[in-house]
């Protein structure tokens, strides 16, 4: 059969979150998240959507694992709602969400899906966000009791952990962008709260370790890879300054035990950095299984004196966009497996989220032909096999996402989904991708569309 054969035991997976599909914002003693506060009063989401109601997949998991069934995926990435579990932040967790979350895992194991658990993705309860949220440092134990938590109740069904998705995001887009919820726009407030992540990761990975926890963990970061816009000393230097402040700032603390000296000198400069103590650093450097490579899009990067304090900008590059105007560069997927590898010792990589928003329409005939999309997964999918092929760790790939689903500012306009979700009625319908994905998993090897 022709094709590109992968490796057995090779993962097939699909990516989720609780956030953007779950729905049932307050069913079942659920407390309040940031996310539910910031769609219900911010003005910063496309349509004013929410997650209220989402996927509906609170009640409808059963309906969505026997889709996954179909597809024949070997794992399932989701993610817990903190709130679901510790309503008020502290105290008492809610049984009810510890039930919700042991029988999808169950019922997931039973029908031969692997149940991989992101324990934050987001949504942290708005009564910790109260207290100072990431910021304030005393959250570091918040999220290990959360974490110990939810270990306990799930350890026996979940062979797969990891700790945050993407840190980078909740730090400068919550605290510098102010995109997100706490929605700031301070860079050193972005740069504590990055470092209070850090820290509550190491710490999780440290109680997993000493409950004896059998799987694995590690954590799932956004990473590009990352290009100068051109030969120019001036560009080199920036795209240097980029690649460690999206990739290195939470690579280098986890793998190496330091931040990134180049760009903590560049910031010392303009700003008073956080105090790291030895002590935190040994913390965060807490050896982990994998690392969770989140990777959509490459980024070409130029000096812009004009912009405090890292003096950098994307430049627009002739290369196709996705939906979401996301640079379409599979090579740039190896050159990023590669370089990691290289970088951080030849670790275990698994990519836990890979995927892409198009236009897809539902047509009259039911069908939803979404060739784009498919191109797009067959490009990286065929790059993921040519890193392996030259000597990459890489176990497994996710596709971003099993459902369409609520895209954070851009609500429900971008739709990610191998499934296609009718938000009125919803009706769930495998799109062309998800039915080639199914003979990609069936056959172990990347086949033609
Ligand atoms: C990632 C997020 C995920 C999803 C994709 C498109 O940054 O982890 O929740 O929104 O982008």
């Amino acid at each position: 059969m022709p094709g590109l054969l992968f490796p057995e035991g090779f993962i097939w997976g699909a990516a989720t979150s609780a956030y953007q599909i779950e729905g049932g914002h307050d069913s079942d003693g659920k407390g309040e998240s940031v996310w539910d506060r910031f769609t219900h009063t911010s003005s910063k989401i496309l349509n004013h959507d929410t997650g209220d109601i989402a996927c509906d997949h609170y009640h409808l998991f059963e309906k969505d694992i026997a889709l996954m069934k179909e597809l024949g995926v070997g794992s399932y990435r989701f993610s817990i709602s903190w709130p679901r579990i510790f309503p008020d932040g502290r105290g008492k967790p809610n049984q009810k969400g510890l039930d919700f979350y042991r029988n999808l895992a169950r019922l997931l194991a039973g029908n031969g899906i692997q149940p991989a658990v992101t324990l934050y993705h987001w949504d942290l309860p708005q009564k910790l966000q109260d207290l100072g949220g990431w910021e304030n440092r005393e959250i570091i134990d918040d999220f290990e009791m959360y974490a110990r938590t939810v270990f306990e109740a799930l350890g026996d069904d979940v062979p797969i952990w990891m700790t945050l998705n993407e840190p980078w995001v909740s730090s400068f887009v919550g605290n510098w962008y102010g995109g997100h919820p706490p929605a700031l726009t301070d860079f050193p407030t972005a740069l504590k709260v990055a470092h209070h992540l850090l820290l509550a990761h190491g710490k999780a990975v440290r109680a997993f370790r000493e409950m004896q926890m059998k799987g694995e963990i590690g954590i799932a970061l956004n990473l590009n890879p990352v290009y100068p816009a051109s030969e120019d000393e001036q560009d080199l230097a920036a795209a240097r300054r980029y690649g460690d402040y999206n990739n290195g700032w939470f690579l280098d603390p986890i793998f190496k035990g330091n931040y990134p000296a180049e760009l903590s000198g560049w910031l010392s400069e303009r700003l008073t950095l956080p105090e790291f103590s030895a002590e935190d650093m040994s913390l965060i450097h807490t050896p982990i299984d994998f690392l969770g490579v989140n990777t959509y899009a490459s980024s070409s990067i130029l000096h812009d004196p004009g912009d405090w304090p890292l003096q950098l900008r994307s430049a627009r590059t002739g290369k196709a966009r996705t939906h979401s105007g996301w640079e379409i560069y599979p090579e740039g997927l190896y050159d990023l497996l590669q370089y990691l590898h290289a970088e951080y010792g030849g670790i275990k990589m698994m990519i836990t989220e890979n995927g892409a928003a198009f236009k897809d329409r539902l047509e009259e005939d039911g069908k939803v032909e979404d060739d784009e999309r498919l191109v797009y997964l067959y490009d990286h999918i065929s790059q993921a096999h040519r890193a392996i092929r030259d000597g990459v760790n890489l176990s497994g790939y996710y596709v971003w996402s099993l459902l369409d689903n609520f895209e954070w500012n851009l609500g429900y306009s971008r739709r990610f989904g191998l499934v296609y979700v009718d938000f009125a009625t919803q009706e769930r319908t495998i799109k062309k991708s998800g039915w080639w994905y199914k003979r990609v998993i069936e056959n172990n090897r990347l086949v033609a569309g």
